[in-house]
């Protein structure tokens, strides 16, 4: 048929279009889909405390994951793997730079085009975007503010990394800069007035999918003026592992100063109190969100999830504060979700990561998933509370070291690396705190194991069950038979892709050993890594 000639007359199209509509707006409408997504909040410290509404609001009427978490613990690459729904070593995204792939040339053309927010649009979804997306975007080397990531119908991202004042906009490609007037440039409040005015405009013929992704809690903790005395007698909590030195861990926590000064100590309560301030305009705006979508009659229709792209340490192994470490204070994060068909109140205790977004919210949306090339799972199952839903017990969690290019004197004799100082510096970072880890959650087990990739291999493992706040490092105790398998399910998912990345963990019931798999991941150096493990 000639592609410009209409298929039906101007009577037999209205016919249709009528019709259509009649079932756009009936009871089979497709949900609408809103990810709220904070930077560098940690559920593990109390990070949910001061979001009262949005438990209210989320939580209750909906679904808490009490075991989410991130595949890395840096803002960039896990921001990627949210888009993607990818392992870091897929989509290559290795730090918060151009040159490890932060927003690159390279991402635009590999990952960027085959994100789940272009999927989305491509089955009738109206897209939405406002707040940090990546660490670089905006940058000049990755085409500047004009550059409007495909598949997104509507555009507001913050010029690269977190700020509350003084920064600038992509209003569709377009810079829109702000000041310093809180009335008109507080960029959590914007958020908000920028989303409810996308409720407005937005075509009611089709469904929707928001992004809003604030700079809360991430530094420099700003606080809106009526919040800035808000938990003013709260310091950070005293965990147990608060200003312990990991003596039993690799160098860079071993060489942390133990105690901290008390100028630390100071610094580090005041972070934390500012973190919860600024969280007190992302509640606010959860708020404001929830209660126009109820007011349209569209939040019975409408999926909400609530998470966060890393979790956040405040002195725990006498570190002052950052995220980027394998423990569970920087890789748990908090994860909420409601929607039509979840019941109310309920607590998850399911393995789930920052990969499995992607696949959840198109399963939701009835996008087929054979189609893409994602390594995460959907739990929709697990939302609808699916009878007898198998799921998984392990994930993958892999972070290559950051340094910097200047020999660093607050790192002594250690190269370079991420030093922050509270006034006291204190090395946070460096190239070699490159790991991977496997986090199993299995019915009697509840454990991690972490490789390094320094000179000395060094070998991390946790049994969670008797020691929740990672104390004790059980490598050279652990049943050898136990290590063994768990260093291969290791490398296995360190060279997984797709389907593989989703096969049965080593405490699965399901699990059957496949030699080819071993001999496919496994090259010479990781030959030698089993050796060396087994031998610690
Ligand atoms: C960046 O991504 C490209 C495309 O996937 C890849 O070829 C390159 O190796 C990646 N760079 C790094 C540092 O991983
Ligand atoms: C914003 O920029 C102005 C002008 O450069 C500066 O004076 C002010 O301190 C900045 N405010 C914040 C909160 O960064
Ligand atoms: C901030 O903006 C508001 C609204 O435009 C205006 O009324 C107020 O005078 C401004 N404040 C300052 C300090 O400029
Ligand atoms: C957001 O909208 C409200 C209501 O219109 C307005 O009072 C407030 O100043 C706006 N805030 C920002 C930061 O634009
Ligand atoms: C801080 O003050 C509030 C209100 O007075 C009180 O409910 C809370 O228990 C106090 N918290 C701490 C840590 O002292
Ligand atoms: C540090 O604080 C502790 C507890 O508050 C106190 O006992 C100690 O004297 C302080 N040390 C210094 C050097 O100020
Ligand atoms: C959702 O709420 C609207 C308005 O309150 C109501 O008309 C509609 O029937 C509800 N839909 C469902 C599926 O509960
Ligand atoms: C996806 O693939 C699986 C396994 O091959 C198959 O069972 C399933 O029917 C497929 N789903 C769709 C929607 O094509
Ligand atoms: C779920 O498991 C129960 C008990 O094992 C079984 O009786 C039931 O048929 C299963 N339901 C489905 C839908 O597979
Ligand atoms: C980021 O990763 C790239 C590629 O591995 C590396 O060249 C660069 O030095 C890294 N940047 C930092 C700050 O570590
Ligand atoms: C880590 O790197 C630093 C220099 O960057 C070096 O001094 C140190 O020996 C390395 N440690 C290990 C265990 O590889
Ligand atoms: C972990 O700790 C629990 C509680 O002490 C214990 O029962 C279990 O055997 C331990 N698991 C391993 C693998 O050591």
């Amino acid at each position: 048929m000639d592609p410009h000639s209409s298929p039906c007359t101007l009577w037999t199209c209205l016919l249709v279009w009528g019709i259509s509509l009649g079932h756009v707006e009936g009871a089979s409408r497709k949900p609408n889909i809103v990810l709220i997504l904070t930077d560098d909040q940690d559920v593990s410290l109390g990070g949910m405390t001061p979001l009262k509404k949005t438990k209210e609001l989320i939580a209750d009427h909906g679904i808490t994951f009490s075991n989410a978490y991130v595949v890395s613990a840096l803002c960039c690459p896990s921001r990627s793997s949210i888009l993607t729904g990818r392992y870091p070593h897929n989509h290559r995204v290795v730090n918060n730079t151009i040159a490890g792939n932060c927003s690159s040339k390279a991402w635009q053309k590999t990952q960027e085009p085959n994100a789940f927010p272009v999927l989305l649009n491509s089955i009738g979804y109206q897209t939405f975007f406002a707040g940090k997306y990546l660490n670089q975007y905006g940058a000049e080397e990755a085409g500047g503010i004009s550059h409007v990531p495909p598949g997104w119908s509507y555009w507001y991202a913050l010029e690269k990394n977190a700020k509350y004042y003084n920064y600038t906009l992509s209003n569709n490609g377009r810079a829109q800069h702000h000041g310093e007037n809180y009335s008109l440039d507080y960029l959590t409040d914007v958020l908000s007035n920028v989303s409810l005015d996308f409720l407005n405009y937005k075509s009611n013929n089709e469904p929707f999918f928001m992004m809003i992704a604030t700079p809360a809690p991430h530094s420099p903790w700003t606080a809106a003026p009526q919040y800035q005395k808000s938990f003013s007698n709260v310091s950070a909590p005293r965990t147990s592992n608060f200003n312990v030195h990991g003596k039993d861990k690799h160098w860079l926590i071993r060489q942390a100063k133990t105690p901290m000064s008390n100028t630390s100590i100071q610094y580090l309560d005041n972070a934390f109190r500012r973190r919860w301030q600024t969280l007190l305009s992302v509640d606010d705006l959860i708020e404001k969100l929830l209660k126009n979508l109820e007011t349209r009659g569209e939040l019975n229709n409408t999926f909400i999830f609530f998470t966060s792209d890393n979790g956040y340490h405040t002195g725990q192994f006498s570190l002052p504060i950052d995220k980027r470490q394998l423990y569970e204070f920087d890789i748990k994060v908090p994860l909420l979700v409601r929607g039509p068909g979840i019941k109310p109140n309920q607590i998850s205790k399911s393995l789930v990561a920052n990969v499995d977004l992607a696949p959840t919210i198109l399963d939701i949306a009835g996008y087929n998933l054979n189609k893409t090339q994602i390594d995460g799972m959907s739990f929709l199952p697990i939302l609808n509370n699916s009878p007898n839903v198998t799921w998984r017990t392990d994930i993958l969690v892999e972070y290559q070291g950051e340094g910097l290019n200047v020999s660093d004197p607050s790192c002594p004799s250690m190269g370079p690396g991420v030093t922050q100082c509270f006034p006291d510096c204190v090395c946070e970072d460096a190239y070699n705190n490159t790991y991977a880890c496997v986090r199993t959650i299995a019915a009697a087990y509840d454990l991690q194991y972490c490789e390094f990739d320094d000179t000395e291999v060094f070998v991390e493992v946790y049994n969670l069950t008797a020691d929740s706040n990672q104390l004790t490092n059980i490598a050279k105790t652990i049943d050898q038979e136990i290590l063994q398998k768990m260093n291969r399910r290791l490398m296995m998912l360190q060279s997984c892709s797709g389907p593989s990345c989703r096969t049965p963990g080593v405490f699965d019931p399901r699990f059957r050993f496949d030699p080819r798999m071993m001999f496919m991941a496994q090259g010479p150096q990781d030959q030698q890594k089993i050796f060396k493990v087994t031998q610690t």
